[in-house]
């Protein structure tokens, strides 16, 4: 029972309020005329109350609706692999061994909303913003370590077609397979995200990748592409459809509840950072492009060098303050850390932030779990929420511009040579030339333990059994190029399940196999 009448100054912090600091007296009954109503518009504490009740809720992200985050911290090797880490970039966070950057992760779903299950078939995002001596770098990435198409332009496009439908509100496999067959770059996703690997056991045991390339400049200027991946120290594991129905049947929030109760408890989840890294250049010896986000990068030609640890050690103080309203983007990189050419990266780039100025407001940066943990000192002034008075800086506030010799704010010297590269062409709207759609997805395949690839075959047969045949021909066609045995054990189970008949589902299996009871050690 709240005591709101105790004379106990030492109490007087959990005294309840409204939003202009007035004691609230009574919260059980609204102001009335009589103590059967009616009630009256000066009503101050009950329309302060309701109205921002009415308000709780921001528009939900686009995509990735549903997250679970965690602080911890960055801790630097000060190498990639065996070599200085400075010999491929200058970015302060890296350098030295032992050195500590405060992060902050949200991991999400993708395509459901707020509330949805978290067993459903989906990539997961792995998100992470770090809070560094430089200002703020986000690196948002996803569990698996490619993507379904490679433009950005086809984006809404394919978010469309994996949300629900727009009259019926159901996700529809036919929508799903019909938008993948006719981007057949999807194919090597489709066969990640329909085989084990398209449901983590939880958040704690999944793998996380940048997906798109980027790159590193070190002190002479000199750029190399770069790709990011999180392995986690608690092992990999995923399930088969049946073990997630099991877990959804009784637990829709199983992979939240697992790392909030794993924080909680002191097991603090931890993830190795590792880089693979390619000269700078359009490497026409690969039989895929660098830049090509729905292809992995050979591990015997690009090894993973380590270049850092991260740890989750604290339970978020608030869930819609920090998990809700943090704001990640691509765009959001520090010295030493830069954009590629990725088509999809520069489309992202422009993504993010931009309905973030649409989701959170005009002043999200503010926020403290947006905001760096370094001086912010800037120009902009105004907008809606704008709270800060000493953005300018100490010298003279009245100066809110630049140049000007009466003070304000100065540019920053340029640390390091400049990454300066030289960029020339035609502008066009074309493909990329080398697209090699299936070749990745037959090796993937064959790469798959037997009861993943058991799986794969029976989720997609039961995912595709009840679309339109020209779909299902289509998806045949592409297995079939990826792989021999692929391709005919898809025939030949879309064959057997028409003549039992099937029913239409959510993107998953109907009565896939239990999964061995094992985390299984090596990633993809
Ligand atoms: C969230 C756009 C591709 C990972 C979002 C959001 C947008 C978006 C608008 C909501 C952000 C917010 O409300 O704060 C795009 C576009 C893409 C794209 C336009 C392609 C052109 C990708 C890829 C990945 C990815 C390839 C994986 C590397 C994420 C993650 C989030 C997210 C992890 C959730 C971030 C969070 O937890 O707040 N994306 N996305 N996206 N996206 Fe993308």
């Amino acid at each position: 029972m709240s005591n709101n009448q105790s004379n106990d100054p030492n109490q007087e912090e959990d005294v309840l309020t409204n939003r202009q600091g007035h004691p609230v007296t009574n919260n059980q009954n609204m102001r009335t005329v009589g103590n059967r109503g009616p009630a009256t518009l000066e009503n101050y504490d009950f329309i302060e109350k309701i109205s921002h009740f009415d308000r709780e809720r921001i528009p939900e992200r686009v995509v990735h609706g549903r997250g679970a985050g965690a602080h911890g911290y960055f801790e630097a090797y000060g190498k990639a692999g065996d070599e200085p880490v400075s010999k491929y970039t200058r970015a302060k966070l890296f350098q030295e061994a032992g050195k500590q950057t405060p992060v902050f992760v949200r991991f999400s779903t993708v395509i459901h909303g707020t509330h949805s299950p978290e067993t459903l078939r989906d990539p997961r995002g792995f998100a992470v913003k770090f809070y560094t001596e430089d200002g703020n770098w986000d690196l948002v990435g996803n569990n698996l370590k490619i993507f379904f198409i490679r433009d950005a332009i086809k984006f809404p496009d394919m978010i469309h077609a994996f949300k629900p439908d727009p009259i019926t509100n159901l996700q529809d496999n036919e929508r799903f397979f019909d938008f993948c067959c006719n981007s057949p770059e999807s194919f090597h996703m489709v066969t990640f995200v329909f085989s084990p690997w398209g449901i983590p056991a939880n958040y704690r045991m999944m793998q996380g990748s940048g997906v798109n390339t980027y790159k590193w400049v070190n002190n002479e200027g000199e750029a190399v592409l770069v790709k990011y991946h999180w392995e986690p120290k608690q092992g990999i594991k995923n399930l088969a459809q049946k073990e997630a129905e099991e877990i959804q049947a009784t637990n829709f929030n199983h992979a939240t509840q697992d790392l909030y109760d794993a924080i909680e408890r002191g097991e603090y989840p931890e993830w190795e950072l590792l880089v693979q890294v390619m000269s700078d250049g359009d490497h026409p010896e690969l039989d895929f492009d660098p830049l090509d986000d729905t292809k992995l990068w050979p591990e015997d030609q690009f090894p993973w060098l380590a270049v850092g640890k991260m740890v989750l050690n604290k339970n978020p103080a608030d869930y819609f303050t920090e998990v809700e309203q943090v704001a990640f983007g691509t765009g959001v990189l520090v010295d030493g850390l830069d954009f590629s050419d990725d088509k999809m990266l520069q489309g992202r780039t422009f993504s993010y932030s931009d309905t973030q100025r649409h989701r959170i407001g005009a002043n999200y940066l503010q926020l403290p779990i947006n905001a760096p943990k370094k001086k912010v000192a800037t120009n902009q002034r105004g907008g809606q929420m704008q709270y800060r008075v000493d953005l300018g800086g100490n010298q003279n506030p009245h100066i809110n511009y630049e140049p000007s010799l009466l003070g304000g704010l100065q540019e920053a010297k340029q640390e390091g040579k400049e990454f300066t590269p030289y960029i020339e062409g035609k502008l066009v709207r074309e493909s990329i030339d080398r697209q090699s759609n299936t070749k990745q997805a037959g090796e993937t395949y064959r790469m798959f333990e037997d009861w993943e690839k058991d799986e794969l075959i029976s989720n997609l047969v039961s995912g595709l059994a009840p679309v339109d045949s020209r779909i299902q021909a289509k998806m045949i066609a592409l297995a079939e190029e990826a792989d021999e045995e692929y391709g005919r054990r898809l025939r030949e189970g879309l064959a057997n399940a028409s003549r039992d008949g099937s029913s239409q589902k959510p993107l998953g299996n109907k009565d896939g196999d239990k999964a061995p009871e094992k985390a299984i050690k090596k990633g993809h």
